[in-house]
């Protein structure tokens, strides 16, 4: 069966802009229920600066805890510059994902740097990333609106994901940060990465913010997109991006696949015990648009447990 994959960002984008506290522990227990869940990959953390992210400070501890309990699963971790990627392969990292915006003022509001400054940073780090045997990850964000920019021109797109790659990066992830993307812009944009880019090193990153999210990511499969990430309950939302809401809600696009004869090997009601998790976490009502459904479902296979027994 044709197969989505698909990597769960919750433990990263999800959860560094929560304003309730989440203790390392939590993280990882969040982690544990994903894989449970059947996730294959996680962004687990990210390397930035704690003053800028507090919320991240934890990164080495979840990284070396992570790779103790979770040996098998592919992980990887976020950092902005090559003083991220130093403290995250001393914290035993394999995999990063640097951070590229496709706007000069995103990369200043972000990471302090102008668009060819980080864009140099970036391929620095994925070279160097690569010297030490680990695997690379590169997004290109804000790929369709800046929220200080307005529209990103589709070329400028193309060009950064094509120089990523260049570089040595693996993956290259296009991340629609603000979630202003339409299905529309979503099989323009797709196409065109696509005359460049093989889709085995295409993955698309959404956000609900306008409810198209999981419209967006059909979209892009039908243009053989087989790659995204997600976050479950659709927790996230970048804290430099003014706007920003959650990301595309695992289970909702798990939902999608399976009622489209696509697999992705998760387990939707292993989500939900995730999505659960989450909710008394971070105390507030969490889930993707098909989490009422699933907790139906959920209360009926409980009843009729019940009753069979
Ligand atoms: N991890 C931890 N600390 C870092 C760091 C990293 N990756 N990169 C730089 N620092 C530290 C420096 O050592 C320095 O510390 P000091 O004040 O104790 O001397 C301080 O941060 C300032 O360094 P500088 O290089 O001038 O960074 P900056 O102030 O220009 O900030 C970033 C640049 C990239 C570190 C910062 O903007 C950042 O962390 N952004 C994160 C953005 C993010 O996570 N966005 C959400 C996900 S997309
Ligand atoms: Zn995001």
């Amino acid at each position: 069966m044709d197969r989505l994959i698909i990597t769960d960002v919750a433990p990263r984008d999800g959860l560094q802009n929560q304003p309730v506290t989440i203790a390392t522990a939590d993280k990882l227990r969040l982690i544990d229920l994903l894989v449970q869940a059947g996730v294959q990959s996680v962004e687990a953390t990210s390397f930035v600066s704690p003053k800028a992210v507090p919320q991240m400070a934890d990164a080495a501890e979840v990284t070396a805890q992570l790779l103790e309990r979770q040996p098998q699963l592919r992980s990887s971790v976020l950092v902005p510059n090559l003083k991220g990627l130093e403290r995250a392969h001393a914290a035993g990292a394999r995999e990063i994902a640097v951070v590229l915006s496709a706007t000069e003022t995103m990369n200043r509001k972000n990471i302090n740097m102008g668009l060819d400054q980080a864009t140099t940073v970036s391929e620095e780090t994925v070279r160097a990333a690569l010297g030490l045997g680990m695997r690379t990850r590169a997004y290109v964000a804000v790929a369709f609106d800046c929220p200080f920019e307005g529209a990103t021109p589709q070329a400028r797109v193309v060009e950064l994901a094509r120089r990523m790659l260049d570089c040595g990066a693996q993956e290259v992830v296009i991340a629609d940060t603000i979630g202003a993307a339409s299905p529309g812009m979503v099989r323009e944009r797709t196409r065109a990465l696509l005359e460049h880019i093989p889709a085995e090193q295409l993955a698309m990153h959404f956000h609900d913010t306008r409810g198209m999210a999981v419209a967006n990511a059909w979209a892009a499969v039908e243009e053989g997109v087989r790659r995204f990430d997600a976050s479950v309950g659709g927790i996230g939302g970048c804290p430099f991006a003014p706007g920003a809401a959650g990301n595309a809600a695992t289970e909702d696009l798990v939902l999608m696949a399976e009622r489209s004869g696509l697999s992705t090997g998760i387990d939707l009601m292993g989500l939900l015990a995730a999505v659960d998790f989450a909710q008394d976490l971070l105390q507030r009502p969490l889930g993707g648009r098909s989490a009422t459904w699933l907790r139906r479902q959920r209360d009926k296979q409980l009843e009729s447990l019940a009753a069979a027994a």
